[in-house]
Parts: structure tokens; C-alpha cells; sequence
């Protein structure tokens, strides 16, 4: 239950849910690097909550703010601090999920890890939107990755079993429910919204393709690529599997999400406080999937990670 990671490139995360804000603090990056503003915010709406009836209706701009580490759009080579207004926050929808945690999430894990101090509204920490924070930092890592003739590019592979296996098309970053093939789309979204109907969520993977990394780059020690590029995606809450496939000149991936744990049908739970078993409705807006938003969770981490072990594998080269 770190807050940080790399190597070379170190991130710490920050903040809770309903906090005044949440964000990021990242060290080791050059200095001299113009971070192109533009991109990183048309990155960070593609994860941005309430953007269709398939997301929550928790709307935040999700603006970042730059306290330190840049000078006029440059880096200066010291701690990149980058902090996000929670503006739309409902604690009352979570009143009770302090002494009944809700199945699947991390509050019962919090509670005991933390004794009862953690900050549970809204799942605190363990917030799915602590993920705004990941990809303020894995958008600049894959800017930085882009420079160097590297891409990192995901879509929605599947949702609720429906399966679109298109070969990736760079187009799909510009949509709102990214997918290659729209008929499949269509199919997931009215899934996700008979789900939504039953009070219930569904999961699904999503799909990514790294091209652009040198064959010298893939080893297959203990920190090789893939050990490191898994470390991190299973770092993405929710996500319970990742699989890989070797490419020509880089490396393809899926990494599967559950349903979403916050549904608003009854669940069984149990009362830490009376220790008694009790049922659960959670209240509060969630995402019915979170497949769609999480595909530049995917980018971001993985991006994160890549740059990470390229900048850690140039110090000693292998031994
Ligand atoms: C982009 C994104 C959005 C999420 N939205 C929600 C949500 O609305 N409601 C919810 O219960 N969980 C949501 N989650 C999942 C929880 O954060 C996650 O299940 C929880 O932290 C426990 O982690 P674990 O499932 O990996 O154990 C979201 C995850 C991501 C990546």
C-alpha cells in the first residue's frame, strides 16, 4: 500500500476522494522538457468523470495545477507538483461506509489497515479518482516517451463479454467510448446500461499496444519490462489481470477490470463497529464500468512505468 513508485523516475500520489484536493508530486524528470499543455489536459478529460450515461455523474473539471517544477511551461528539473480541486463532493452518500464496508472495495482493507483512522468518504485514498493524479503524471511520461519516437495507446477490448478485436486505430483516442469497432460499442454501452438498470455493474478489459521499444530494452530478468510494466497496471484500482503478447518492435497488453464494487443493488456486509452482519445499499455516483475511463488509467501506468525502466536501464546497462 505504497503512495510512491520508480526508480528513476519517482511518483507520490496524493489526497482523498473527497478532500480539498488530490494530486501528485514527481521527481527525476530532466529539466529543459516543454510539456505541452494542451495534450496533457485533452489526456486528462479522457479519464474525467460524467462524460456519458456509462460514467459517474460526479462532474469535476479536473484542472491541473502546477505548484512547482515548471517555469513557463518548461521543466526545471526539480519536484513536478501538480494539485486537482475536488469541487463536487457528496460525503452525506457515504455516511455509513465508515463501519459497513461495501463488498469489493478497499474500505474493509483501510479500516483495518489503518485502525479506523483512514478517510472513508468516497473510498478516500482508494478512490477511483485518485487516478486523475496517475495520469497527470503517465501523460507527461508518455509525451516524453512520444519524443523518443515511443507510443502507448489504448481502447476498450471488452465489456461484459462483448469483445471487439479490432486491430488498434489510432482514431479511437478521440471518442467518448473508445472502441475501433462502433457496432460493438453500441452493444457494451447498452450492457453497461442494462446493468446500470438492475442496480448492478459490469467489468471488461481494456486493450494496449506499445510500439517503438528497442529489442535491448525487452529483457527478461527479474525488473525486466513486463515485471515492471505489471507492477504498475495492477497498481490501477480494480484491475485483476494483465496479459501480454511480444510484438515486433514493442510489446501488447490486456489488463481486465472487475465490475465496478459500488452498485446501488442490496449487498451483505457487516457492521465493524456492532459486528453484526448487516446488508449495504451504497449510495453515491459510480461508474456502472469503469472500462471506458479506464483506458488512460492504462496509458498512464504503463507509460509511467516505461519511461521509468528505460531511464533505470541506460544507468548500468544489463548484468
Ligand atoms: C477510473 C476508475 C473509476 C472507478 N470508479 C469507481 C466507482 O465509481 N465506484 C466504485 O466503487 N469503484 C470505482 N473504482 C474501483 C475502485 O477504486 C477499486 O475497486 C477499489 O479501490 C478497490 O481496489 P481493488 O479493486 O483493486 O481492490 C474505479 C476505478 C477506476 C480505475
Amino acid at each position: 500500500m505504497s503512495s510512491s513508485y520508480g526508480e528513476k523516475i519517482r511518483l507520490t500520489i496524493f489526497g482523498q476522494s473527497h478532500g480539498e484536493a488530490i494530486g501528485m508530486v514527481l521527481s527525476g524528470l530532466p529539466a529543459g522538457k516543454r510539456l505541452d499543455m494542451d495534450a496533457l489536459k485533452r489526456f486528462l478529460r479522457r479519464r474525467a468523470p460524467g462524460r456519458g450515461d456509462y460514467a459517474t455523474s460526479r462532474r469535476e473539471a479536473d484542472e491541473p495545477i502546477f505548484v512547482s517544477g515548471l517555469g513557463d511551461g518548461v521543466t526545471d528539473g526539480k519536484p513536478l507538483t501538480v494539485k486537482i480541486l475536488n469541487t463536487n463532493t457528496r460525503s452525506a452518500d457515504y455516511r455509513d461506509l465508515k463501519n459497513v464496508p461495501r463488498p469489493g472495495h478497499a474500505d474493509y482493507t483501510a479500516a483495518v489497515k489503518f485502525g479506523g483512522y483512514q478517510d472513508a468518504a468516497g473510498g478516500g485514498h482508494f478512490s477511483g479518482r485518485l487516478t486523475a493524479p496517475l495520469c497527470v503524471a503517465g501523460g507527461i511520461c508518455r509525451q516524453l516517451l512520444a519524443e523518443a519516437g515511443i507510443g502507448v495507446n489504448g481502447r476498450i477490448a471488452a465489456i461484459a463479454g462483448i469483445r471487439d478485436d479490432s486491430p488498434f486505430a489510432a482514431s479511437v483516442a478521440e471518442k467518448d467510448f473508445p472502441v475501433v469497432d462502433e457496432e460493438k460499442g453500441e452493444a457494451m454501452k447498452a450492457a453497461i446500461a442494462a446493468a446500470k438498470e438492475e442496480e448492478d455493474s459490469v467489468g471488461g478489459s481494456v486493450a494496449c499496444v506499445v510500439r517503438g521499444i528497442a529489442s535491448e530494452d525487452r529483457d527478461f530478468d527479474f525488473d525486466g519490462l513486463k515485471s515492471r510494466l505489471a507492477a504498475m497496471l495492477f497498481a490501477i484500482p480494480a484491475v485483476r489481470s494483465v496479459d501480454f503478447i511480444e510484438a515486433e518492435d514493442g510489446i501488447d497488453f490486456e489488463v481486465v477490470f472487475k465490475p465496478t464494487p459500488s452498485v446501488a443493488g442490496e449487498q451483505r456486509s457487516v457492521d465493524l463497529k456492532e459486528m453484526k452482519e448487516t446488508t449495504i445499499r451504497v449510495g453515491g455516483r459510480h461508474d456502472p464500468c469503469i472500462v471506458p475511463r479506464a483506458v488512460p488509467c492504462v496509458e498512464a501506468a504503463a507509460a509511467l512505468a516505461l519511461y521509468d525502466f528505460l531511464r533505470s536501464s541506460q544507468r548500468g546497462g544489463n548484468e
